[in-house]
């Protein structure tokens, strides 16, 4: 098992990564706790089965509230019903909130627990790739408006993650590409010689081989805490993980939410945040092959669906950084391994990045 801290003074803490870690060792922080478990309805009921049988006995109080979690849901009304079980149970101050599940539980429950009596503590069983390699690790909790993803939130950080790699079993292939695409861009922003393991290795975490699995996981989650431990609340480094991220919200409102997922809109959006760098920071070109190649083999896509209109997805990223009150600068890499925050770029440049696919 691998152990990683995510060093932020008082609020630090460990994200372990390996496999079968499901058991009484790894539970500590919930021993002799007010326990709820927040779970993902969808999930198998064994390891709701597997907690309850481990933690009841060692629990002063331990309650299960199963959630569909869908970007839908991800609303107010799914997190009241977290603050009903809550209030109606009488959970005190000192509970633990546990989320079991993907990135939209983790966020929920970390939202709830942030806010619950002014905040408790939380601990997360990341359960997809994505989750556990970015949305469990950083503290950024939240839940939608009708008007925008995450736009109610909090920063507040767990207390433990357990990514365990045995949940990523039942995933679908479109699934573990989802979470490669954010395992290649922690690569690109920050480690060149990751990047070139993925290069040779990334076929064998899309059939799951355990240590290449683990490995992958674990460097990407340490490059995500080294980079949340220097700024936690993102207004400085932080923002080179949105890499290509400015491109790919805007594909997934050009695309009704519906034809780009979020890992496919992150995988186009990288490509065009390269392009980008190539224009402007003189990114060789053969070094964009490279990442298509990573990308492909990792079943992500590297074309659009269809014939983009480049000033129409131009003007959505100009309309969400209007929405965010963000300026609108750019993720750019000089080389592979290290990123930079770019402002002032020419409009034409960017429309002309996304033209040239
Ligand atoms: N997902 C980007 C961040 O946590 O800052």
């Amino acid at each position: 098992m691998n152990k990683i801290n995510v060093n932020l003074n008082d609020f630090s803490y460990t994200v372990s990564v390996g496999n079968n870690l499901l058991n009484k060792e790894n539970l500590n922080k919930l021993i002799g706790k007010e326990v709820l478990i927040v779970i993902d309805s969808s999930l198998s009921t064994k390891y709701e089965e597997l907690l309850t049988e481990i933690l009841l006995p060692e629990c002063i109080r331990l309650e299960v509230l199963k959630i569909k979690a869908s970007e839908q849901n991800k609303n107010q009304k799914t997190l009241n019903k977290i603050y009903d079980k809550l209030i109606e149970a009488n959970f005190s101050r000192e509970t633990v909130l546990v989320g079991l599940g993907g990135g939209i539980i983790c966020d929920m429950t970390g939202f709830a627990a942030a806010t619950y009596q002014r905040g408790i503590n939380f601990l997360l069983f990341p359960t997809t790739l994505l989750a556990q390699v970015d949305a469990s690790v950083g503290g950024k909790t939240a839940i939608n408006h009708p008007e925008g993803k995450n736009m109610i939130g909090a920063f507040h950080q767990p207390c433990e993650v357990i990514a365990d790699i045995d949940f990523l079993a039942s995933l679908q292939q479109k699934e573990l590409s989802a979470g490669l695409s954010e395992v290649i861009k922690h690569s690109l922003i920050h480690d060149y010689q990751f990047f070139q393991y993925l290069e040779n290795n990334i076929e064998s975490i899309l059939i799951q081989h355990k240590d290449i699995t683990i490995e992958s996981v674990a460097r990407s989650i340490e490059i995500k805490s080294e980079i949340v431990s220097k700024d936690e609340k993102d207004i400085g480094i932080r923002r080179i993980l949105n890499f290509g991220h400015t491109f790919g919200h805007a594909l997934e409102v050009y695309g009704n939410f519906e034809k780009y997922s979020h890992g496919e809109a992150v995988s186009l959006g990288m490509l065009m945040a390269l392009n980008l760098s190539n224009r402007e920071l003189e990114l060789p070109s053969e070094f964009i092959d490279r990442v298509k190649s990573v990308l492909r083999l990792s079943k992500n896509i590297i074309e659009p669906k269809e014939d983009i209109d480049a000033l129409e997805l131009f003007k959505l990223m100009a309309n969400d950084k209007k929405k965010t009150g963000n300026s609108l600068n750019f993720i750019l890499l000089d080389r592979l391994g290290s990123a930079k925050v770019v402002n002032g770029i020419d409009d034409q440049n960017i429309i002309k990045a996304i033209d040239s696919f």
